[in-house]
């Protein structure tokens, strides 16, 4: 017996080496190695040089990425290229690839069609094009690969519906459609899917109604529909899924009340995600029944009643949003919460929330973000607010909270934003808020705080924005604030009672886009220094008791477009540069005691752009001021011909000058072509000036060590300036199309994209590299990693 096994286990193992070196030996078969010949030369960007291996001479089964069959020697089986970067078309030799069962070429950069040839590949089972670029439809004849088990197309740019009938495919597990441009309904026949586990539909522009034979899918693990157009209800049933894990269909139309089948959900159900649509009802207190929920993401429908007490039992909970409904509670849910030691986020915004914050507030000590705002939460901050030591975001905006914000604040080391505008706060501005020094944004207007602006908020070196408009601050502007050079999108302290003149330092808010300390009781001249504020595109300082002449040091401001002097003591003539200021739009000098002319170009040739009222002895400008003629103009036309004579002779002068300046410019030009070739700035005054010599220096020559992402009009390089300054480089690849407009619109609108994403462009390089070729790059302050990718996104918006 035993002998018996012995020799039918040696005869097996003879077997099996035979089969080995047949298929050492390889069959002479060339239709597999003429495919994938074909595949790649269809291939023209290889970076890594995957395929330098595929060379003939090895065995195309030895190619990289290359599996073949043991049983049919010399038969591919496998194709697998991975994040390749590969570029070029899909070969439609593909098709001939008759044993393949597993194709593989996610995150490359393959472009065109999807080959229907592929409809030719019986055997396939997991097909992988998720990650490039191909466009057109998804080939109809795939609807015959029976044996088809993962279909994964996400983030193409596929287009027109899913059409055709896949239903036949009655073993495929994942359908995976999501990013792309799909249109049309939601086919019926994927409820006939028998085996789906994971429908993933996400980020198209799918509509109608969700069908409801997709409740016959039980075997769903993944229903991902999220961000199309459809509408209608959620078939009942679908959350009544053994093994459901992710529900997601936010960002679509869909009303009807859906949430009471949560309470048979299953217990594996961790992501519920239906934000942004039209459901209604209440949110049930079954929702307990689904165990493992962790993120339960409801915002903005028309979900009402109350937030149910035991929220708490689930105690894996992660994010609460729900927000921007109509949901009428006290916070007493709060309380049950404290189990729940994953928290990161809690959202009620936007509701009618009444009553206090529960003292167990305070114990939520996992949490990191709190969204409360816009209800009609009453009471007081409660003083242990100290101990929510992750938390990084507190808003709060837009209730009738009381009293004092508790000292313990200044222990919140991890707090970045706090927004606690429109309330009733009182009392002092604790000093300890000058300890969180990671705070980017304080916003305490609109309230009845008073005394002194504490001084320590000169160590938030962080400070991006500080609004404590609209209460009863009194004392002066402490240097220590506009000596912050961090402050980027606004400083606001208008309407208080602060006195005193405006600190030299001002001249350090390098950054700052806007500075209103109107409706105060400021006093003294305008510092010099705020020349140096070159960003600033707000200025509002009306309602002080400034006075002097408005300074020159406005001059450099090249980037105003609201200045507001009004209601002051400014006295002397109108500088004529608020003529020149290029994108001025707003201009109010309205009650001052300016004299003289009134300018008759730039902002002031609109009248609806400039208010002058008040002013006594202004005369002159355009006709719709009504302002009385000047005297000086009128003694003009006496002596006529005396002025043409002198308008010839300068005439003369001036076209001389002319041709001199174009001599020399063609001079110049001449030899930036052919010397070294340099850079001229678009922006003159108000960026740093960089040559491309600089960049070259600063980026290792552009090297590949220093770039730190490529998006799709061009690439990112971390570079060090000359000065010694970290800087990220974003170098346009102009054969894109595209780019230029790109780089266009990103200029234009440099003020928004630092207010928006805190990112400030440093300068604009724009010119001809060594090579002759036009250069464009963007020349940005450094950013921390964690943020990188949020910028490096923002690049690539065309
Ligand atoms: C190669 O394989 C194909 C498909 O299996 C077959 O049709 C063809 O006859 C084979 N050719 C040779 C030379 O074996
Ligand atoms: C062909 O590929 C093999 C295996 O990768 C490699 O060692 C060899 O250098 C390549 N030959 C040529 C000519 O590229
Ligand atoms: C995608 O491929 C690129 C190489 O082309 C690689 O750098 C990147 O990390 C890949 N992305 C992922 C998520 O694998
Ligand atoms: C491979 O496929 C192409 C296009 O489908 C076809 O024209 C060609 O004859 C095939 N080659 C072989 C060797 O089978
Ligand atoms: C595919 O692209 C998405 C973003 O579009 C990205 O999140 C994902 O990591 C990428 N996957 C791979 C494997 O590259
Ligand atoms: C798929 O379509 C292509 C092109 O229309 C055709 O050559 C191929 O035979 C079709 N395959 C099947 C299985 O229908
Ligand atoms: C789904 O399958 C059933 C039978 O199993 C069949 O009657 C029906 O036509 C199929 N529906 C679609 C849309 O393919
Ligand atoms: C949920 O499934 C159970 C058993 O599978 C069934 O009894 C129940 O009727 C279903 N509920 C709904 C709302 O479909
Ligand atoms: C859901 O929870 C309720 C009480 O919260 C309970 O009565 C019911 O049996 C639970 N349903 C399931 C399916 O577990
Ligand atoms: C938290 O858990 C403990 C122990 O499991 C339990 O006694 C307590 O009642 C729970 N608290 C809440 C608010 O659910
Ligand atoms: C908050 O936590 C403290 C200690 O961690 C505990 O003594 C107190 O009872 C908790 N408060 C509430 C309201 O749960
Ligand atoms: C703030 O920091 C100061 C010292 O820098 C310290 O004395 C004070 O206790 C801190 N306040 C809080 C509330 O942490």
């Amino acid at each position: 017996m035993g002998k018996q096994l012995f020799l039918i286990l040696n005869f097996v193992l003879l077997w099996w080496w035979s089969s080995i070196t047949i298929s050492g030996s390889y069959s002479q078969n060339q239709t597999d190695r003429l495919a994938l010949a074909s595949f790649k030369n269809a291939i023209h960007e290889d970076p890594f040089g995957v395929l330098s291996s595929w060379n003939d001479s090895t065995h195309h089964c030895e190619w990289q990425g290359v599996f073949c069959s043991k049983r049919h020697p010399g038969r591919v089986t496998s194709l697998v290229l991975r994040s390749q970067g590969l570029e070029g078309f899909l070969s439609a030799h593909i098709g001939n690839l008759s044993f393949l069962r597993v194709m593989v070429l996610q995150n490359n950069s393959f472009h065109g069609e999807i080959q229907p040839q592929i409809g030719n590949l019986f055997q396939l089972r997991n097909l992988d094009l998720s990650n490039n670029s191909f466009r057109g439809p998804i080939p109809s004849n795939l609807s015959h690969r029976l044996n088809l088990e993962i279909l994964n197309l996400i983030d193409n740019q596929l287009v027109w519906g899913i059409h055709f009938d896949l239903g036949s495919l009655t073993r495929l597990k994942q359908l995976l459609l999501s990013k792309n441009s799909l249109v049309g309904p939601i086919p019926r026949w994927i409820g006939n899917l028998s085996q789906l586990q994971e429908l993933s539909l996400a980020e198209n522009e799918l509509s109608g109604e969700i069908p409801k034979e997709l409740s016959r899918l039980k075997r769903l693990i993944l229903f991902q529909l999220r961000s199309n157009k459809l509408t209608g209800e959620v078939p009942t049933g679908i959350l009544n899924v053994s093994d459901l894990h992710v529900f997601s269909v936010s960002h679509n139309q869909l009303w009807g009340i859906f949430l009471n089948d949560v309470g048979t959900a299953s217990p594996s159900l961790y992501f519920l995600g239906a934000s942004y649509n039209l459901f209604t009802g209440m949110i049930p207190s079954t929702l307990t029944n689904a165990t493992g929920l962790k993120n339960l993401i409801l915002l903005n429908n028309n979900f009402h009643g109350p937030i149910p007490k035991n929220l708490g039992s689930l105690k894996g909970l992660y994010v609460i949003a729900l927000g921007l409904n109509q949901l009428q509670d006290d916070l007493s849910f709060i309380s049950s919460l404290a189990n729940c030691s994953n928290l990161k986020t809690l959202g009620v915004e936007w509701n009618l929330i009444h009553g206090s914050l529960p003292r167990s507030f305070s114990n939520l000590s996992t949490i990191k973000r709190i969204s409360m705002s816009g209800n009609h939460i009453k009471g007081s901050l409660p003083l242990a607010l100290g101990n929510l030591f992750n938390l990084s975001f507190l808003g709060l905006i837009d209730n009738f909270l009381t009293d004092c914000i508790p000292h313990s604040i200044g222990a919140l080391s991890n707090l970045q934003q706090l927004h606690l505008s429109r309330n009733m706060f009182t009392g002092e501005i604790p000093s300890s808020i000058g300890n969180i020094t990671s705070l980017g944004l304080l916003d305490l207007s609109s309230n009845i705080f008073q005394g002194y602006i504490p001084q320590s908020l000169g160590n938030c070196k962080q400070l991006i924005e500080l609004d404590f408009s609209n209460n009863n601050l009194i004392g002066s502007v402490p240097a220590e604030i506009v000596g912050l050079s961090s402050l980027s999108i606004a400083l606001s302290l208008a309407n208080n009672n602060l006195s005193g003149s405006l600190p030299l330092q001002v001249g350090s808010l390098k950054n700052l886009g806007k500075l209103d300390l109107s409706y105060n009781r400021l006093t003294g001249l305008i510092p010099a220094s705020i020349s140096e504020c070159l960003v600033l595109e707000r200025l509002h300082l009306e309602a002080n008791s400034f006075h002097g002449q408005i300074p020159e040091a406005l001059r450099p401001l090249r980037g105003l477009k609201e200045l507001d002097l009004s209601n002051n003591n400014f006295s002397g003539p109108i500088p004529s540069f608020l003529a020149e200021l290029p994108l001025l739009e707003y201009l109010n000098l309205s009650f001052n005691q300016l004299e003289g002319q009134v300018l008759e170009h730039g902002v002031f040739l609109n009248a609806s752009s400039v208010s002058i009222y008040g002013n006594t002895k202004l005369c002159g400008g355009v006709p719709s001021l009504k302002l009385p003629l000047c005297k000086s103009s009128s003694s003009k036309k006496s002596s006529s011909t005396k002025a043409r004579v002198i308008y010839w002779v300068a005439g003369t002068l001036l076209c001389l000058a002319l041709l001199l300046l174009c001599l020399a410019i063609f001079y110049h030009k001449k030899k930036q072509t052919t010397t070294i070739a340099s850079t001229s700035l678009s922006f003159e005054n108000q960026f740093l000036r960089i040559s491309y010599e600089e960049l070259l220096r600063a980026t290792n020559r552009f090297s590949e060590t220093n770039s730190i992402g490529k998006g799709r009009y061009g690439t990112v390089f971390k570079g060090i300036l000359d000065g010694g300054a970290t800087v990220a480089i974003k170098v346009l690849n102009l054969m894109q199309r595209g780019a230029l407009r790109s780089f266009i619109s990103e200029c234009r609108t440099l003020g928004t994209i630092r207010h928006r994403n805190l990112v400030k462009i440093l300068s604009v390089c724009s010119g001809v590299d060594f090579r002759g070729n036009d250069f464009k790059a963007l020349i940005y302050e450094f950013m921390a990693n964690e943020s990188l990718e949020e910028w490096l996104h923002l690049g690539t918006i065309g």
